[in-house]
């Protein structure tokens, strides 16, 4: 049985489609958004969640919009007739997690149609999400260009985007493919600050009613 077919079934049988994980601990969830092939800002990525989990600083999950090869955005998942069970697995992924990391590339300072299509694909998900942004660039200013228009989305969709960067100049030479970076602990040091800014902003709405 494939994937799909198995989320399916769990829908069927309204089965909850997240596992049970380990309560004690925040669940952050790594959005990958870079498509392309030979992409590089997907090292950031497993960089990321190998750092986290390393460090046990929440429970991770990497969700690599690659993988998921959603169809171009056509309309708000709350308003389809027959939603894919993928598109109901991401949503309900997103939903689920306590704060989410977004790596992104910059294509002609914007960030990926594939970031946007999931973007908009849902609403009531990023209410009041802690969302942590991390940009990343072939050339040498770390895709920072792409941080206001993004922020501006997650804003106008009701996330609540956290107050640090990890901006990443020349990403095909800071990690290799397995997401190790060449300088780990400068790159350490800088996703310690990072990682601590998104957990403070979902320890700080956890104490919200
Ligand atoms: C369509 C396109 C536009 C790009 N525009 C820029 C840019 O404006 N500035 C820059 O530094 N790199 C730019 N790049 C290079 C990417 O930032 C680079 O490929 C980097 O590895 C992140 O994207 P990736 O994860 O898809 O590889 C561009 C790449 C593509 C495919």
């Amino acid at each position: 049985m494939c994937h799909e077919q198995m989320i399916l079934l769990k829908i069927r049988k309204r089965l909850p489609l997240i596992s049970n994980r380990n309560k004690t601990m925040p669940h952050i969830v790594i959005i990958s958004s870079s498509i392309r092939k030979g992409r590089n800002s997907h090292r950031t990525a497993l960089y990321f969640k190998n750092f986290i989990e390393n460090k046990a600083l929440a429970s991770v999950e990497l969700l690599d919009l690659k993988a998921y090869n959603f169809p171009l955005f056509e309309e708000r998942l709350r308003f389809f007739d027959q939603p894919t069970a993928l598109m109901l697995e991401f949503a309900e992924k997103i939903k689920n997690a306590d704060g989410v990391l977004i790596v992104t590339p910059e294509y002609n300072g914007g960030y990926p149609s594939s970031l946007k299509n999931v973007i908009d694909l849902l609403y009531d998900e990023w209410k009041r999400k802690p969302v942590a942004i991390s940009t990343n660039s072939g050339g040498p200013f770390g895709g920072t260009q792409v941080i206001t228009s993004l922020q501006f989305s997650l804003w106008k969709i009701g996330a609540w985007t956290v107050p640090a960067m990890f901006p990443v100049p020349k990403v095909q030479d800071a990690f290799d493919e397995e997401g190790i970076p060449s300088d780990q602990a400068g790159t350490d040091k800088r996703a310690k600050a990072f990682i601590d800014e998104l957990l403070w902003c979902i320890n700080a709405k956890s104490k919200m009613p």
